[in-house]
């Protein structure tokens, strides 16, 4: 089966082309093309809805050609229709202008080329981000019950799939989400939005014993997470000194991510010792965090050596229309036209 996956939920505008591989083991990633208008929000410290919605409708139409060239099936005359077998779109979460940017166009095509459509929620989508084999890397089947741990700009979420269509909601943030806490801690140091990527690096040169950070709910024994807490704690710090220099900065940086490491890795530890599962999987953009990867990948081989790892290609850890039509191919789940609404504040059913 192949499948056109459309995305549009925050600032990137975005469609790939997958095909899935034998009775769904995994996908095979055909073409992925992602606009953004990112850059337009760096100095802002976080997405303007408006900003974002207009940039989705000007992007939307150009990257799905390029995705259908890229994958060399776009359609050859006016009357002729793409040679895929299905439109995957994601409905929810988000902002609502993206979303209906990215909703309404794959309704009309699907209407129009007479393909069915299957809405995808995002969340989700992050974590079948693990379920792509691409030119570089082969895939590895994932054994279940799997527990997904969801870090992104808008969520954190623990989730336990016992098979690809069964997933029970194990526990969430209550206030900022992982990758929230990075990027408002890094608003206080001047680090512009998304700040992650920046703070990891910058954390490399600091030291670990300069700051300590509060760990809200890291022992608590329900799976939810809370960071506005750290987020509090790093401000008054900030506000106590006198100016922020690099090595202030580093070190500060080096404490707050230690902080945020040190509560998904020991949740994510409690929930795997009291579900059983056999694998991990991550998703969203937090997972592109290295240290967080290889501090996880240690303290499992430790404590749970049979567990195994899954987290994706870096590329693909943040949102892109791959993991959408990804998650598609195994939920497989049409729905017609006329029923599908964009849905901002989906969450879990
Ligand atoms: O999944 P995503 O693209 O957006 C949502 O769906 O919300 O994730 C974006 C988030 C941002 O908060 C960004 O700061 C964070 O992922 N991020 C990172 C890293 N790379 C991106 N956080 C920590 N370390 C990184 N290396
Ligand atoms: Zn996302």
């Amino acid at each position: 089966m192949r499948i056109l996956g459309i995305e549009t939920s925050c600032d990137e505008t975005a469609a790939s082309i997958v095909e899935s591989v034998g009775s769904v083991s995994h996908v095979k990633l055909l073409s992925s093309v992602t606009a953004t208008s990112l850059q337009l929000h760096a100095k802002t410290g976080g997405i303007i809805p408006e900003i974002a919605a207009r940039n989705q409708l000007k992007d939307m139409l150009p990257v799905i050609k390029e995705a259908l060239e890229k994958a060399g099936i776009e359609a050859k005359g006016k009357e002729d229709v793409p040679d895929i077998d299905a439109i995957a779109v994601t409905y929810g979460p988000g902002l609502v202008g993206s979303l209906l940017v990215g909703v309404e166009t794959a309704k009309t095509l699907s209407y129009v080329w007479n393909k069915p459509l299957i809405p995808v929620n995002h969340l989700f989508g992050h974590l079948y981000a693990n379920y792509i084999e691409t030119p570089t890397k082969k895939f590895t089947p994932i054994p279940f019950p799997a527990l997904g741990l969801i870090i992104s700009g808008a969520h954190t979420d623990l989730v336990l799939f016992t098979s690809h269509t069964e997933s029970i909601w194990l526990g969430g943030t209550r206030d900022d989400a992982a990758g929230e806490a990075f990027d408002k801690i890094g608003r206080m140091l001047g680090i512009a939005y998304p700040a992650g990527a920046e703070i990891e690096k910058r954390a490399k040169q600091g030291n670990p014993h300069a700051f300590s950070f509060p760990r809200p709910l890291m022992y608590d024994k329900q799976l939810d997470f809370s960071f506005s807490g750290l987020k509090t704690a790093v401000l008054r710090t900030v506000q106590s000194q006198k100016t922020l220099d690099e090595k202030l900065i580093a070190d500060i940086c080096r404490a707050s991510q230690d902080a945020i490491i040190d509560v998904l890795v020991y949740k994510t530890l409690q929930a795997v010792k009291q579900t059983h599962a056999q694998s991990v999987i991550l998703g969203g953009g937090v997972s592109a965090n290295e240290t967080l990867t290889a501090t996880l990948s240690d303290t499992l081989a430790k404590h749970f050596p049979s567990v195994c790892l899954f987290y994706p290609e870096k590329s693909l850890s943040t949102d892109n229309a791959v993991m959408i039509a990804s998650a598609a191919a195994f939920q497989n789940h049409p729905v017609s036209w006329e029923d599908v609404t964009a849905d901002p504040e989906l969450y879990f059913d």
